[in-house]
């Protein structure tokens, strides 16, 4: 038996998600859809896909579709996916779920209302580091956590296309990358909720760092989105954050991410890490990870999309909790909540 899916979106990053359906043998591909006239036609020749369209309703209308990834930018993740939840397919989200705050809720209702899957591709969670961090974390070789700093970043690599613009991206690298060590944060930290938020967002070294060799080769004027964010969080468990993140800055990194335990603290980059009093004596420990070449590891993307397809198998959970996706939103639009008002901002929990 194959589970037969669908996706919505067939621009960029599709591509990864067929590739990695492909090396299924269980999974067969049956319809895309994308808005862009020939787009949707041209990508289900690349992959064999048998049915093509501009409106994703059709698709929805498949009943063979079991679920579908979908794959268009930030500010059109809402719609497709509440739709398809209500058509009864599971979903496979591209990340962040959202840019904003009330379209993760619609579609965690939607979730909800239809009891299908709305699993948001975090495919950091399995690679073998992560895996490694969240063993050391669950083990208690920490003690009592503390405080915790997720920062990344790059030094000039601002992207181009839909992601610079508000109406399609809906923000810059608090929702594109910074999403990534918020999630990861939820993962290592079992999801606590964010009860206030102070930060800062920046937009200013995107609209006015011209092209330098090692750059992406962004256009300064097309930059519409913020570049830079820092935020400072704090915790109902006492647990606090500090969380930076940005596409462009004059540095070679501006630290570590780290988990401060009472018993322990957990490097997680640039490199895995955890340090210790052992043996009566101040240990390093450096877990030993594969590297990224096959067959050590799969593209990521192959991973991700096995997990999926099995829990749709099952009828879900999805792995990926929708508690944490929902806490680490919470903090996305504490954080554009603080900036703009330029002081620390309470954090509501939403009714789902
Ligand atoms: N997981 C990763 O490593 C990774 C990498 C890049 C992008 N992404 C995420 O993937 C998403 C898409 O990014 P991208 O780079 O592929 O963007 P993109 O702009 O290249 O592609 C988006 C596609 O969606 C289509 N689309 C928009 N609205 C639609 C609708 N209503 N119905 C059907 N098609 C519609 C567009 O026409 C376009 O072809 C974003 O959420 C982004 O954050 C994830």
């Amino acid at each position: 038996m194959t589970t037969k899916i669908g996706i919505i979106g067939s621009g960029g990053i599709a591509h990864s998600h067929a590739r990695a359906y492909k090396r299924l043998p269980d999974v067969e591909m049956i319809a895309v859809a994308d808005i862009v006239p020939g787009r949707a036609e041209a990508f289900a020749k690349e992959y064999d896909i048998p049915h093509f369209f501009t409106d994703y309703q059709q698709l929805l209308a498949m009943n063979d579709v079991e679920a579908v990834s979908i794959c268009t930018y930030n500010q059109a993740h809402r719609q497709p996916a509440v739709d398809s939840l209500l058509a009864g397919k599971h979903v496979l989200i591209e990340k962040p779920l959202a840019a904003k705050l009330e379209d993760a809720v619609a579609m965690i209702k939607a979730a909800k209302q239809s009891g299908k899957m709305l699993h948001t591709g975090f495919w950091q969670r399995w690679q073998p580091e992560v895996q490694a961090a969240k063993r050391i974390v669950d083990s208690g070789a920490l003690g009592d956590m503390y405080y915790a700093q997720m920062v990344g970043g790059r030094r000039r690599g601002i992207p181009g296309g839909s992601f610079l613009r508000p109406d399609m991206a809906g923000a810059g690298p608090i929702v594109d990358i910074g999403c990534y060590d918020l999630d990861t944060f939820m993962f290592l930290a079992g999801s606590p909720r964010p009860v206030s938020v102070s930060a800062i967002v920046s937009y200013q070294m995107g609209k006015t760092t011209p092209n330098v060799p090692g750059d992406w080769g962004h256009v300064p004027e097309d930059v519409d989105v913020e570049d830079f964010g820092a935020a400072f969080v704090r915790f109902d468990n006492g647990l606090a954050l500090h969380f930076v993140t940005y596409w462009v800055a004059h540095s070679s990194g501006l630290g570590p991410s780290i988990f401060l335990g009472t018993k322990g603290g957990l490097q997680l980059s640039p490199k895995l890490a955890l340090f210790r009093d052992e043996f009566g004596t101040m240990t390093n420990v450096e877990p030993q990870i594969p590297d990224h070449s096959e067959p050590n590891r799969m593209h990521h993307f192959v991973p991700q999309a096995r997990i999926f397809v099995d829990a749709v198998r099952t009828g879900g959970p999805s792995p990926v909790d929708t508690h944490g996706i929902l806490m680490a939103q919470l903090i996305m639009d504490g954080i554009f909540r603080s900036a703009a008002a330029g002081r620390e901002v309470e954090v509501i929990m939403p009714t789902i």
